[in-house]
């Protein structure tokens, strides 16, 4: 049985959604919480999973520069005990990771060997718990991702639909590029790596939405299609960073090369624009 943590997000959800004739459970705090380790041990020696799929995470990345010990206690801390169990148990793991381990100044997509150098406290505690899971020893897959919107949850695709509906004019920053990955999308490719993969092998894979754009140019496609539904189109105008400061620095470019998952598994993520597409379809349906 396949046990997915993270239960009210995005990923979590979509893999809920999208489990079709498999036996997989999800689950989500208050009953499965890395702040209460002791819930996350009665959990999976009550499940016994063959495979765990780890989409709870400490994902507030401007907050987590006030909280770095809950950034850890669930990024870092969270995954390390989970892949104990795991190797204990012989189970297998798949574990969900960002691009934000990268500094984002690259200057071209990001392949799994470049050096990492997280801009913020979020991007650290996520790469401390790839650390942690690789140092293990457990049979692993840590899938980065980037960019993850659905037509619920909380993430920059419905935050754009919700500020059309109030403004006819926005400010988005047009200076940092990333790769948008539906997570439905990133769903259907851990559950098609969950028939492929048998843990014989292992380590870091990017897994994100085919092609790249920056924040500008996803809330256009965004709004685009939007239009295609009766919305009012606002007026987009692109702005740097420096005019939009955040507490979290970001990476500028965190584009990720997923040809290493292609090859190794077969398995590619959709173009975005067309997973753009179908989000804002059903978001507005
Ligand atoms: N969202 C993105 O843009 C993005 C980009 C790159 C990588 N990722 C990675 O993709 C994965 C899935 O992200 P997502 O977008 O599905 O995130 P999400 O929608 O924010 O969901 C995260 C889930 O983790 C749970 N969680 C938070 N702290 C926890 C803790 N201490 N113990 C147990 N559960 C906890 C949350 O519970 P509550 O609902 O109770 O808070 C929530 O259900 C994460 O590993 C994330 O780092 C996300």
């Amino acid at each position: 049985m396949i046990l997915v943590t993270g239960g009210g997000g995005q990923v979590a959800r979509a893999l809920g959604a999208a489990a079709g004739g498999r036996e997989l459970r999800v689950v989500g705090r208050p009953a499965f919480d890395f702040d209460r380790p002791e819930t996350v041990r009665s959990v999976l020696d009550v499940a016994r999973p063959a495979l765990v799929v780890n989409a709870a995470a400490y994902t507030a990345v401007d907050q987590a520069e006030r909280e770095p010990e809950a950034a850890l206690r669930a990024n870092r801390d969270g995954p390390a005990a989970l892949a104990a169990w795991c190797g204990a148990h012989g189970a297998r793991l798949i574990h969900i990771s960002t691009d934000y381990v990268f500094d984002g100044t690259k200057g071209a997509p990001y392949v799994e060997d470049d050096a990492t150098g997280p801009t913020g406290v979020y991007g650290a505690s996520k790469l401390a718990g790839e650390q942690a899971v690789l140092a293990s020893g457990a049979r692993a897959l840590i899938l980065r991702t980037s960019w993850v919107y659905a037509e619920s949850g909380r993430n920059f695709v419905l935050t754009m639909l919700n500020a059309a509906r109030r403004t006819d004019r926005l400010r988005v920053v047009a200076d940092q590029r990333g790769c948008p990955t539906a997570a439905a999308d990133l769903a259907a490719a851990i559950l098609a790596l969950s028939d492929a993969w048998d843990g014989s092998t292992g380590g870091v894979y990017h897994a994100a939405g085919s092609g790249a754009t920056t924040w500008h140019g996803l809330a256009e496609a965004v709004f685009a299609r939007a239009a295609a539904h009766g919305m009012a189109r606002p007026e987009v105008t692109p702005i740097a960073t420096a005019d939009w400061p955040t507490p979290a620095r970001r990476p500028a470019d965190s584009r990720l090369d997923c040809r290493r998952l292609a090859q190794d598994f077969a398995v590619t993520l959709p173009p975005w624009q067309d997973s753009v597409a179908r989000t804002v379809d059903a978001a507005l349906a």
